[in-house]
């Protein structure tokens, strides 16, 4: 595991924050008086990109989808950023982690663990590696298919528009339905490899996997450690890759938050690093983070509700619901006979096979 440039890089849990719940869009948005499409009053000759992004956006009253979609059609936006959470993979059968009732952490009780987020907590781990191991069983990818949400991500690759997608899951869904590696960051890290929890000796991921799956403790062969998959617990470091923040999010011309609910750091407080005109959009069930509070920022947007509806929504008026439905039927039909239940790693080979406009 690479090691983290500060202790403010390792995963900790906030407290909680009280949640305002509100079914609407920008609310600046209605008070925005400009008739049409054309009538934008600034000088857009005179500002920044970003500001004019600003702009465009301010001109007209419409919802969250429709001027985001506006800007990316109108080719305002070059570089998107989409940080997402386990919200974008609910569609493909994988609870999230704090829905009451149907997250993870609502669902624990046969583990016995002290408090939920301990099954992912190294010193926990440490004394008792066996509660992280029984639901690694269940967590290691390869039973799981890639949504429509993720396939709209990857489009936005394929149409050259994706700077960098940050996730914190650690399902590998982004992996398998094609988003190239140079494309993902995987701040919580991923079954793909494993280490000595203690020396960080790798370990063959795949030995580690057979082990966990046979009820076994995969041990170090350097220290007698305890080897897990490098899935970045609370108290360890965040892998190197992720420090690439500090020059993909200034780059942003858009930010797209999706599925999340922002209370883990030092990930949540991402969104706040793109600068201040630049929009950000979250799709999510309810508002997390910055956009609980109010007035939002100028030029965030929200829609709220189902992920897959919204991002649906979003894919027509881009006009690409059908080339996204296409890609993930015929990807999706390469996977079906690609994945191994027996044998899945939930990696796949073919993101070579994306198409890019850069
Ligand atoms: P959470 O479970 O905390 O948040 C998921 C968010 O997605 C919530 O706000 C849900 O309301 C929303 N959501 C879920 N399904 C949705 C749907 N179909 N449509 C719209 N919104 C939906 O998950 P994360 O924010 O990803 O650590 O959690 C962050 C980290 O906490 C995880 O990485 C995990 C956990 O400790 C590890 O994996 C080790």
């Amino acid at each position: 595991m690479s090691k983290a440039k500060s202790s403010r890089d390792r995963r900790i849990a906030p407290p909680g924050i009280t949640r305002v719940t509100r079914s609407s869009i920008n609310p600046q948005d209605s008070q925005r008086t400009k008739p049409t499409d054309s009538g934008l009053v600034d000088d857009l000759s005179l500002m920044s990109v970003s500001e004019q992004q600003a702009s465009l956006a301010r001109s007209v009253p419409r919802g969250a989808l429709e001027t985001i979609g506006r800007l990316v059609k109108l080719g305002r936006v070059r570089n998107i950023v989409v940080v997402a959470g386990a919200g974008i993979s609910t569609a493909s059968g994988i609870p999230d982690f704090r829905t009451p009732g149907t997250g993870l952490y609502a669902n624990l009780a046969k583990y016995d663990i002290p408090y939920p987020e301990a099954i992912f907590n190294i010193d926990y781990f440490s004394d008792n590696p066996h509660p992280f191991f029984s639901l690694a069983k269940e967590l290691y990818p390869g039973h799981h298919r890639p949504n429509y949400v993720h396939y709209f991500i990857r489009m936005l690759h394929q149409k050259g528009l994706l700077l960098r997608m940050y996730t914190q899951n650690i399902d590998g869904l982004e992996k398998l339905c094609g988003i190239p590696d140079d494309k993902l960051v995987e701040a919580h890290g991923s079954f793909a490899t494993a280490a000595c929890h203690l020396c960080y000796t790798p370990y063959p991921a795949e030995e580690a996997k057979q082990a966990i799956m046979n009820g076994n403790v995969p041990i170090c062969t350097f220290c007698a450690g305890a080897v897990k998959p490098n899935v970045v617990f609370f108290g360890e470091d965040l892998p190197e890759k992720y420090f690439q923040h500090a020059e993909d999010f200034p780059k942003a011309d858009l930010l797209m938050i999706m599925g999340t609910s922002l209370k883990i750091e030092p990930f949540a407080s991402l969104v706040n690093t793109v600068k201040s005109t630049v929009p950000r959009l979250l799709l999510n069930r309810n508002p997390v983070g910055p956009f609980e509070r109010r007035p939002l920022r100028r030029a965030d947007y929200m829609e709220l509700g189902d992920l897959s509806d919204s991002v649906r929504k979003l894919a027509e008026i881009l006009g690409w619901h059908t080339e996204i439905q296409d890609l993930m039927n015929s990807h999706e039909n390469g996977l079906c006979s690609y994945i191994d239940p027996s044998n899945s790693s939930g990696e796949n080979s073919d993101s070579s096979e994306t198409d890019s406009m850069h």
